[in-house]
């Protein structure tokens, strides 16, 4: 199925004032006026609605306060707005949550998820023309490779962490609404993003934000753990493409073709670093800090991206090393965002611009 474009569509964006998801809202309110975006966000510690201060304004933009796991408000909002599709990115996203508070992550990626579709299903009808929910996954839910060989689409999952066997979870979920109801669907699975508006727990930004202070960089493990990571607008390029014109009941991998071990990458980053804050050279590098490892630490991910490639043209665009400067020019010129994190200042963004 591919979705005409330049059509009036009502589309949900869950999860929107995160990370990824406000890339996605920005993308998307940008490049489809004609579109009704609406951002749904419970605003958790990981929502920040200063990550979408330059398009707050916008005609087609609304923001809701909202949880996906309050069935009956998730019903109510659909009866209201009567989408024609939904990107869902509402998750709990970090691991090492996922150790300390696994049901959390039950509630959110899997109950939240299954109201969505409900919600979907209960709207639409089975009048499935034009509709689609898309659900964004991680491919954390392949679990672990070893030295070699690539996550595909047709890899079994084998999640190993609480996030990772939720998110896998909510993508059976998906498939089994597509299956059991029609309802049409699309999921992608993506590896490592990075980029600006991160929340500074996740190994990039944390690891910038504390050299910025002078901080140790705790190096899980012995760092040899592997990661492909892909510029998060890359990703949200992707997204944009498999909504559209993805096909429908079909996954999509998206991936960076570009594995790092932690080690190399963090060192990478210390040194590029130490350039932009006129430090003495392997500076940084100094505040590496071996620490004990993540219980069920996956060794290595990667991702065979080539379905994308063929089927709908889609490739990286950002080269690592020019993605990594971009990212940290950002975090060192958004210094009021990053100090409004550290603080928690940005939690009370809410209340002065929506509640005034
Ligand atoms: P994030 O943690 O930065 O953002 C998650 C957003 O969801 C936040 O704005 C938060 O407030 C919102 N949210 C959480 N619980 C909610 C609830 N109950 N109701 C409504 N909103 C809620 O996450 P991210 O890194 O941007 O990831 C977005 C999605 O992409 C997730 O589904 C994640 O699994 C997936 N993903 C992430 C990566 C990555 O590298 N970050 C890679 C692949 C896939
Ligand atoms: O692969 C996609 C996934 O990537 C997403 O689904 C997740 O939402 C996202 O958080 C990310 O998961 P990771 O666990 O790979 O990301 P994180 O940034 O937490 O860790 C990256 C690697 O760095 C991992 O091997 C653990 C290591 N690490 C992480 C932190 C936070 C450290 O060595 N030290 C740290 O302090």
């Amino acid at each position: 199925m591919h979705l005409s474009l330049g059509q009036k569509r009502t589309v949900l964006i869950t999860g929107g004032a995160g990370f990824i998801g406000s890339h996605v809202v920005r993308k998307m309110v940008l490049a489809y006026p004609s579109y009704q975006i609406v951002n749904l966000d419970k605003l958790t510690y990981a929502g920040n609605l200063e990550n979408l201060k330059d398009i707050e304004k916008y005609p087609n933009y609304k923001f809701i306060k909202g949880d996906i796991v309050d069935g009956d408000f998730i019903n109510n909002l659909f009866s209201k707005w009567n989408f024609d599709g939904v990107i869902h990115l509402a998750a709990e996203s970090h691991v090492d949550r996922s150790i300390e508070a696994p049901l959390e992550f039950v509630k959110t990626n899997v109950l939240g998820t299954v109201n969505l579709l409900n919600a979907s299903k209960s709207i639409w009808k089975e009048n499935y023309q034009g509709k689609r929910f898309y659900h964004i996954s991680t491919d954390e839910v392949y679990g672990s490779l070893g030295e070699t060989g690539l996550f595909s689409e047709i890899t079994s999952y084998r999640p190993n962490s609480p996030y990772s066997a939720s998110k896998a979870s909510s993508d059976h979920f998906v498939r089994s609404y597509g299956e059991t109801y029609g309802l049409p669907y699309v999921i992608s699975n993506c590896s490592n993003n990075y980029g600006p508006y991160q929340f500074p727990e996740k190994l990039i930004p944390l690891f910038i934000n504390n050299i910025i202070q002078h901080k140790p960089l705790p190096v899980y493990g012995d760092g040899k753990y592997t990661r492909d990571w892909l510029f998060v607008e890359d990703h949200a390029e992707a997204i944009d493409l498999i909504y559209h014109k993805g096909k429908n009941k079909e996954s999509y991998n998206i991936g960076g073709f570009n594995e790092w071990q932690n080690i190399d990458m963090v060192k990478l980053l210390c040194s590029l670093m130490d350039k932009r804050l006129f430090r003495d050279k392997g500076e940084s590098e100094k505040l590496i800090t071996f620490v004990k490892d993540r219980p069920g630490h996956d060794l290595r991910y990667a991702i065979d991206a080539t379905k994308i490639n063929k089927e709908l043209g889609w490739e990286p665009s950002v080269i690592f090393r020019e993605g990594l400067e971009r990212t940290i020019d950002w975090y060192l010129a958004n210094v009021t965002w990053l100090d409004h994190v550290n603080s928690g200042e940005y939690q009370n963004y809410y209340n002065t611009r929506y509640k005034q």
